[in-house]
C-alpha cells in the first residue's frame, strides 16, 4: 500500500479505537441501549474481550456444575399471581443493611473490575450504582483504591474484607474504607483456598497477563481492549499500591491468603469494625446462625458464583432453610445466578431481603463500560417490576412464599 492510499488507511487505524472511547461521555454505543437482557450484554462481552477475559468473568470452578445450578435453578421455580390486583403503583425501594436502595439489589464485589474495562473499571460501576441509587460493594482487590472510588461515588459503599495473614493489614484497610465512607464491610469466607478455574489455566491466563503465544493471539483479536489495556496504567491491587508485590495479583493472594482463619477471626473483625457487617459465603442453616451469634447484621448467601467449591448447591436451593434458621435475627443477602428480574422475585419470595449481581453488570461493564453497567442495573430492575406487576404485588413485602408454584426445592 502507497501513497494517499496509505495515509487514509493510517489515519483510519489511529481514528478507530477513539471512536469507540467509552471515557467519552457523549459517546453510547447503540448496541448497548438495544441489548434487551442481560443473556444480549453477555454476548457483547464476549464480542468485545480477549478470550482469556471473557472466561475469566464467565467461568467457574472445576466442571462449573454449581455455576450452571446457580442459573438454572431459579428456571426450575415457577411462579403464580394474583388476578385483578391494582399494580398501578410498584415500589421497589429496600433498605439493606441500614442503606436506601432503589431496588433489593446491589453490586457484589469483584476483584480487579479494570481488567474487563481497563479505562472505566471500578470507578464506572461505582458512577453507575450511584446513578440508578443502589450500593455498591468494592472489592478488597480492586484495581482502583478505595479513596478514588469514594471520590467517584457519594453514595452508599460498602468493603469486602479477607482476614489477611497480616492482620494490622486489615486494621489499615479498614481505618481507610470508614475515612472514605464506606459504611459496611463484607466478610468473604468461601475463600479458604483458591478455586481451581481450568479455563484460565487452558488459556494462559494470569493478572496481570502474561504473553505467550495463546495470550498474545487472543489479545490481537481485540484490539479496543487491547489499545485500552495498553494506553491506561497497569491493573494491580489498587488498594496495596504502597506495598512491594512479588508476583502480582496471585503472589499477593498467595502472601497474604491465611487457611487457619476460623470464626474467632471473624469474630474478631466483628469488634474491630463498628459500622454494619455482612458474611459472605453461607451455605448451611448451622453456618448462618454462627454469623448471628457473632453479631453479623447480615448473612450472605452465596457460592462465589460457582468459582470456588463445584458441585455446591445452587443458593437458591440452600436459602429456604438458611432463612428459617436466621429467623428474622439478620438480613439475608442472595447471590449466584441472577440473571432476571423474576430470579430477584423468587429469591425475596424465598426469604432473602436482597440480592447481590455479580456477572450481570461485569457483562454490561465490559460491554460498554459506565453505560453497560447501568443498562444492567435497568434491565433488571425493569424485568423486576414487570415481574412484580405480572404477579400482583406492589410491594416488596408481599413477594412471598405463595408466589411460589411448585417448590421442587429441597
Ligand atoms: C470475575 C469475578 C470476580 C470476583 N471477585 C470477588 C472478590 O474479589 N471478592 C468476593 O467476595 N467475591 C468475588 N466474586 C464473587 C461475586 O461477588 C459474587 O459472589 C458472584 O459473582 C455472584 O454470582 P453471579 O456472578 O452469578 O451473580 C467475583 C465474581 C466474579 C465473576
Amino acid at each position: 500500500m502507497r501513497g494517499k492510499a496509505r495515509r487514509v488507511w493510517l489515519a483510519g487505524c489511529s481514528a478507530w479505537p477513539q471512536k469507540n472511547r467509552v471515557s467519552d461521555p457523549d459517546y453510547i454505543p447503540s448496541s448497548i441501549a438495544r441489548a434487551r437482557n442481560i443473556a444480549d450484554l453477555r454476548h457483547m462481552a464476549r464480542e468485545r474481550l480477549p478470550r482469556m477475559v471473557f472466561d475469566y468473568i464467565d467461568g467457574g470452578a472445576d466442571d462449573e456444575m454449581t455455576l450452571e445450578r446457580n442459573v438454572s435453578r431459579f428456571r426450575d421455580i415457577e411462579l403464580v399471581w394474583d388476578a385483578l390486583a391494582n399494580v398501578s403503583d410498584i415500589d421497589t425501594s429496600a433498605t439493606i443493611m441500614g442503606a436506601p436502595s432503589a431496588s433489593p439489589f446491589f453490586i457484589s464485589p469483584t476483584a480487579t473490575s479494570r481488567l474487563f474495562h481497563p479505562r472505566a473499571g471500578e470507578l464506572a460501576v461505582a458512577r453507575a450504582a450511584h446513578s440508578a441509587g443502589v450500593p455498591y460493594a468494592c472489592s478488597t482487590l480492586a484495581s482502583t483504591s478505595v479513596e478514588d472510588i469514594a471520590a467517584a461515588n457519594p453514595g452508599t459503599k460498602w468493603f469486602q474484607v479477607y482476614v489477611w495473614r497480616d492482620r494490622a493489614l486489615v486494621t489499615e484497610m479498614l481505618a481507610r474504607a470508614k475515612a472514605a465512607g464506606f459504611s459496611a464491610i463484607l466478610l468473604t469466607v468461601d475463600v479458604p483456598v483458591a478455586g481451581n478455574r481450568e479455563r484460565d489455566s487452558a488459556n494462559d491466563f494470569t493478572i496481570p497477563p502474561r504473553v505467550t503465544w495463546r495470550t498474545g493471539a487472543q489479545a490481537l483479536a481485540a484490539p479496543h481492549y487491547l489499545w485500552d489495556l495498553m494506553t491506561t496504567p497497569e491493573i494491580r491491587p489498587a488498594n496495596f499500591a504502597h506495598m512491594k508485590i512479588d508476583g502480582g495479583l496471585i503472589g499477593f493472594i498467595n502472601a497474604q491468603f491465611d487457611r487457619t482463619v476460623t470464626w474467632q477471626d471473624a469474630r474478631w473483625l466483628r469488634d474491630s469494625w463498628d459500622g454494619k457487617l455482612a458474611i459472605k459465603g453461607i451455605a448451611t442453616p448451622e453456618d448462618a446462625q454462627r454469623c448471628v451469634s457473632i453479631g453479623a447484621d447480615a448473612v450472605w448467601v452465596s457460592n462465589h458464583g460457582g468459582r470456588q467449591l463445584d458441585t455446591a448447591p445452587a443458593t437458591i436451593d440452600t436459602l429456604p432453610r438458611i432463612a428459617e434458621a436466621v429467623a428474622g435475627a439478620a438480613e439475608i443477602i442472595l447471590d449466584g445466578g441472577v440473571r432476571r428480574g423474576s430470579d430477584i422475585v423468587k429469591a425475596l419470595a424465598l426469604g432473602a431481603n436482597a440480592v447481590a449481581i455479580g456477572r450481570a453488570y461485569l457483562y454490561g461493564l465490559a460491554a460498554g463500560g459506565e453505560r453497560g453497567v447501568r443498562r444492567a442495573i435497568d434491565i433488571l430492575d425493569g424485568e423486576l417490576r414487570r415481574t412484580m406487576a405480572l404477579c400482583g404485588r406492589t410491594r416488596l413485602s408481599g413477594l412471598t412464599r405463595d408466589l411460589i408454584f411448585r417448590r421442587t426445592l429441597s
